[in-house]
């Protein structure tokens, strides 16, 4: 396993679509676990798209924590092939978007189709705060950040209190 760097914006890699993968093999199993250590290592990551750290493949890690994942969740093509029109509001951070906090309205269940670690094609329903985690992610492979869903006004705003405010501590993705 190894450390990566973790891309923020302005880097166009973050806003390029990532391209779907043939396998997961062990190359992929390999980045997966770099993606993991990558997020957990300063203890703030909660999911982590391979855009973050500028590999161009639809692959995602998540960890939310034994309430919601027993296990950490590897994905390779996620593709949520239902979504639920009840909403729900989280306050969203993103590891590529640092200082930067704002609440985002995203469904609140979802049903995502993906291939596992073994390559094989599983589905799971995601519900609650592992249903939004799942759109942020899901959101990065197609080059979307959290703060594309907020109004010009709101991106402002949460930018410039960004940056009164200095050094925070949240779980991001
Ligand atoms: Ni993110």
């Amino acid at each position: 396993m190894a450390l990566r760097q973790i891309l923020t914006i302005p880097d166009k890699r973050l806003r390029e679509k990532a391209k779907p993968v043939e396998k997961v093999d062990d190359r992929l199993r390999s980045l997966m676990d770099d993606m993991y250590e990558t997020m957990t290592f300063d203890d703030q990551g909660v999911g982590l798209a391979a855009n973050q750290i500028g590999v161009l493949e639809r692959v995602i890690v998540i960890d939310i924590g034994p309430e919601y994942n027993k296990d950490p969740l590897f994905m390779a093509n996620p593709e949520i092939i239902s979504l639920s029109r009840d909403v729900i509001t989280i306050k969203d951070g993103c590891l590529s978007v640092p200082e930067i906090y704002a609440e985002t309205t995203r469904s609140e269940r979802i049903v995502v189709k993906y291939l596992d670690r073994q390559n094989r094609e599983r589905t799971l329903e995601a519900s609650g705060l592992l249903s939004a985690c799942l759109q942020h992610e899901i959101d990065h492979l197609n080059g979307i950040l959290f703060v594309d869903h907020l109004t010009a006004l709101k991106r402002k705003m949460v930018l410039a209190k960004a940056l009164k405010k200095g050094k925070t501590n949240k779980k991001k993705s």
